[in-house]
């Protein structure tokens, strides 16, 4: 029987994928900052466990109730938006310590487990942003390309324990929460000197591309992450995210 853990599974790409897996015969430990059964189908490979990935105490306790797992799905998260001054490093702190440290954290703590069964997945979810510089999202994106350095280091060092570590990198999703906790959190990020300019960098934005990215594009990825040895180090999710790193190759 195999066991995966997801983060941030109460929404959006998180709880897609636990039902993915679900479906898929996988035990799931669906983990939530605010546990609720209501939003997946119940069943005896099902587990909620309670988890904030910025919090020491609340990894250890979501890990020893987990008992062993055989994939680490690092996908909670969150977006900031904002020209630089326009944004506290408060904000930007706290971003890091969910995006950033909380990826590494969990990490961390998973490893002893993966390393002595000598095998053990993590999918670390990354963005898309990564792939071209945008203005307004340099603090989003710096969390981002942190998480896929860290990852390509960390799967030199872990390989020689079985485990395996990937990528996945999906487009601009709009149907999930991910946009308007980002606004919740952006606040007032752009000051009055920078306020025509961002005017124009709105106006001047095409029209969004018809291509999007779902949950379910992401759920696929991290299955063909967690599930398929020969899988590339990056895993792109959703046609645009596709279409984008074609453009810039
Ligand atoms: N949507 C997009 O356009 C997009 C594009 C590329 C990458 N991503 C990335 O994909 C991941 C999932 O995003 P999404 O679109 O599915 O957004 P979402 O629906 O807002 O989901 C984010 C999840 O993270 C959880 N979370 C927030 N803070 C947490 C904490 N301290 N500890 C544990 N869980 C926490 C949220 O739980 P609560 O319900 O408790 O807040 C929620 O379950 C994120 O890493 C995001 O950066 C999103």
């Amino acid at each position: 029987m195999n066991t995966i853990l997801i983060t941030g599974s109460s929404s959006g790409f998180g709880l897609e994928t636990a039902r993915y897996f679900l479906d898929r015969d996988w035990t799931v430990i669906a983990t939530m900052r605010k546990p609720r059964k209501d939003v997946l189908p119940a069943s005896e490979r099902l587990r909620i466990v309670a988890l904030d990935v910025t919090e020491a105490a609340s990894i250890s306790r979501a890990l020893n109730e987990a008992g062993p797992i055989d994939a680490l799905v690092n996908n909670a998260g969150a977006g900031l938006m904002g020209a630089l001054e326009g944004v506290s490093m408060e904000a930007m702190r706290q971003l890091f310590e969910l995006n950033t440290f909380g990826t590494m954290a969990m990490t961390q703590a998973a490893l002893p487990g993966f390393r002595k069964q000598g095998s053990g997945v993590i999918v670390n979810v990354s963005s898309a942003v990564t792939l071209k510089p945008l203005p307004l999202l340099s603090a989003y994106t710096a969390s981002k390309a942190a998480v896929e350095t860290f990852s390509e280091n960390l799967a030199l060092e872990v390989e020689l324990f079985g485990v395996r570590v990937r990528l996945v990198i999906p487009g601009r999703a709009p149907k999930t929460s991910f946009s308007a906790t980002a606004r919740d959190r952006s606040q007032n990020g752009i000051p009055e000197a920078y306020a025509s300019w961002a005017k124009q960098v709105f106006s001047a934005t095409p029209p969004q591309p018809a291509e999007i990215t779902t949950a379910d594009d992401v759920a696929k990825a991290v299955w063909q992450a967690v599930t398929d040895a020969s899988s590339p180090f990056r895993i792109l999710a959703g046609a645009d995210a596709v279409k984008l790193a074609a453009q810039v190759a």
